[in-house]
C-alpha cells in the first residue's frame, strides 16, 4: 500500500477532488475511472453471517445496502456455523449482488471500483466476498480494494452523521459487535490503537449465549436485539430478582464477557427445568446491565489515559452490532456526560441498520484509497486474523502483505 491523504469523508460531492499527485501513473493509466469526479463503489462484506452488497457514492450517497441475513439458522445453532454460513453465502451472494446493482439503478459499466472485506472473519466466509470481489474487478478491470472489518465500523460515522456532528480525530471508538470488544484510539482513517480488548468473548457473542440459554424467542431479530427487546418490553416486577454479575477486570483496560454468560448459565443449570416468566426477565436485566456497565467502565479508564498522556479526545463512536441496543446508548450518553463534564465530547452511532455488518460501511472505508489511486493487486487475500493497528504499519510499507 502506499501513503495517502485521508479523504475528508463530509465534503459534499461537488468538492470531493481526486488527489491526482497522489495517484499512481501506472493506476490512472490502467484504470481510466480512477481520474473522474465522482467515484461509484460496489462493495461486498461476508466476513460473518451475514451476506451483503452495497453501492455507494463518493459523495456519501448509499444507492443500496443489501443485507441477507441467516438469523434462522443461528437460532437453530446458537450461534454462527462456520459451515453453514459458508454454504449460505455461497448460495446468496450472486443474487445480492445482483439486487445491490438493481437497487442502485446502475450496471456493472457504471461502477468504478470493487471493494470487498479482507479481514477479520471466518476464513470461508471471507473467501466468498474476496472471490466474488477478485473476479468480477479482473474481468471488468476494474479497480479493487481489500478493507479491513473494524476499520470500516469505526469510519461508518463518516457516511452517515450529517458534516457539522462527524467526530473529529482524536477520537475514542467502541467496537462491540458478535467478534469483537474493543475501546480504540483513533489519529486518523487509518491509525488505531487498541486501549482495550476481550480476554475471553465478545459482548456480543455472550448476548447470543444468554438470549438462547434464557430460549428468548428471536423473532427474525439477532439473538441480542431480541434479549433487549425482552428486558425492555417485559414490564416492572423483576427487580426484587435482580442476581449478582461478577465485576470482572475491574480497573484494567481488558473486557471479559465469558464470566457473565457463565453466571447466567449456573443458575439456569442450578434450577433445572424452565425458569418462570419474572426469574427469566431477571436474568436477563442482569446480564444487559453487567455487560453494558462493564463498557462503561472502561470507557472511562480509557478517557483518563488518554487525557493522562495529553491527548484530547473529541468525540466518542460507538459502533458494531450491539451498538444498535437503545439501553447501552443511554447509559454511554449518562457516562460520557458524567466522565466529561465541562468538556465538549460528542458521541455518534451510526444509524441501527449500519451498525450492524453492512457493505456500505466498506464501500465508504474503501472510497479513499480508491480515490488516492492505492488500489490491490487481483491477486491479494484474505486476512481472517488482522489487527487493526496494523494498517498503520502496512500503509507505510511496501504492499506485501
Ligand atoms: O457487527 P455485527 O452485525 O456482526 C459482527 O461483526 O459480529 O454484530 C452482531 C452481534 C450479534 O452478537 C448480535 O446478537 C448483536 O450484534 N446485536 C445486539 C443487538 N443487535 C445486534 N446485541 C445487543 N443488543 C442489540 N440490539
Ligand atoms: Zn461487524
Amino acid at each position: 500500500m502506499h501513503v495517502h491523504p485521508p479523504l475528508l469523508p463530509h465534503r459534499s460531492a461537488s468538492s470531493l477532488i481526486i488527489p491526482s499527485r497522489s495517484l499512481r501513473p501506472s493506476h490512472s493509466l490502467r484504470y481510466p475511472c480512477l481520474q473522474i469526479r465522482k467515484f461509484t463503489v460496489l462493495a461486498l462484506e461476508s466476513s460473518a453471517d451475514d451476506t451483503c452488497a452495497a453501492v455507494v457514492t463518493s459523495g456519501r450517497k448509499v444507492l443500496s445496502n443489501v443485507v441477507v441475513n441467516q438469523q434462522s439458522s443461528l437460532e437453530q445453532y446458537g450461534g454462527i456455523h462456520p459451515y453453514v454460513a459458508l454454504h449460505a453465502h455461497q448460495r446468496r451472494m450472486a443474487s445480492v449482488v445482483q439486487s445491490a446493482l438493481t437497487e442502485a439503478g446502475l450496471t456493472m459499466n457504471e461502477i468504478d471500483g470493487i471493494a470487498f472485506t479482507r479481514g477479520p472473519g471466518i476464513p470461508g466466509c471471507l473467501s466468498v466476498c474476496a472471490n466474488a470481489a477478485r473476479t468480477l474487478a479482473a474481468a471488468l478491470n476494474k479497480p479493487l480494494v481489500g478493507v479491513h472489518h473494524m476499520q470500516a465500523h469505526a469510519l461508518t460515522p463518516f457516511l452517515t452523521s450529517p458534516p457539522s456532528s462527524c467526530p473529529s480525530y482524536p477520537f475514542l471508538t467502541l467496537l462491540v459487535s458478535g467478534g469483537h470488544t474493543l475501546l480504540l484510539l483513533a489519529t486518523a482513517p487509518t491509525a488505531f490503537r487498541i486501549l482495550a480488548t476481550t480476554a475471553d468473548e465478545a459482548i456480543g457473542n455472550a448476548f447470543d449465549k444468554v438470549a438462547k440459554m434464557l430460549r428468548i424467542p428471536y423473532e427474525g431479530r439477532a439473538a441480542g436485539a431480541a434479549l433487549e427487546r425482552f428486558c425492555a418490553a417485559g414490564g416492572e416486577g423483576a427487580e426484587e430478582e435482580m442476581i449478582a454479575m461478577p465485576r470482572t477486570m475491574r480497573g484494567r483496560l481488558a473486557f471479559s464477557y465469558s464470566s457473565l454468560h457463565s453466571v447466567v448459565e449456573r443458575f439456569v443449570q442450578a434450577k433445572q427445568g424452565e425458569l418462570d416468566q419474572m426469574t427469566k426477565l431477571a436474568l436477563a436485566r442482569s446480564f444487559q446491565r453487567a455487560a453494558v456497565g462493564q463498557l462503561e467502565e472502561k470507557l472511562v479508564l480509557g478517557m483518563r489515559k488518554c487525557a493522562q498522556e495529553g491527548i484530547g479526545v473529541r468525540s466518542l463512536v460507538v459502533s458494531g452490532g450491539v451498538a444498535s441496543n437503545t439501553y447501552l446508548r443511554e447509559r454511554l450518553r449518562a457516562c460520557l456526560d458524567e466522565e466529561s463534564a465541562g468538556e465538549e465530547i460528542s458521541l455518534v452511532f451510526p444509524p441501527p441498520s449500519l451498525c450492524t455488518d453492512n457493505a456500505a460501511m466498506i464501500a465508504w472505508a474503501s472510497m479513499h484509497r480508491f480515490l488516492a489511486g492505492d488500489t490491490d493487486d487481483y491477486s491479494i487475500e484474505t486476512r481472517p486474523r488482522w489487527s487493526l493497528e496494523d494498517l498503520e504499519r502496512e500503509e507505510a510499507g511496501p504492499s506485501q502483505v
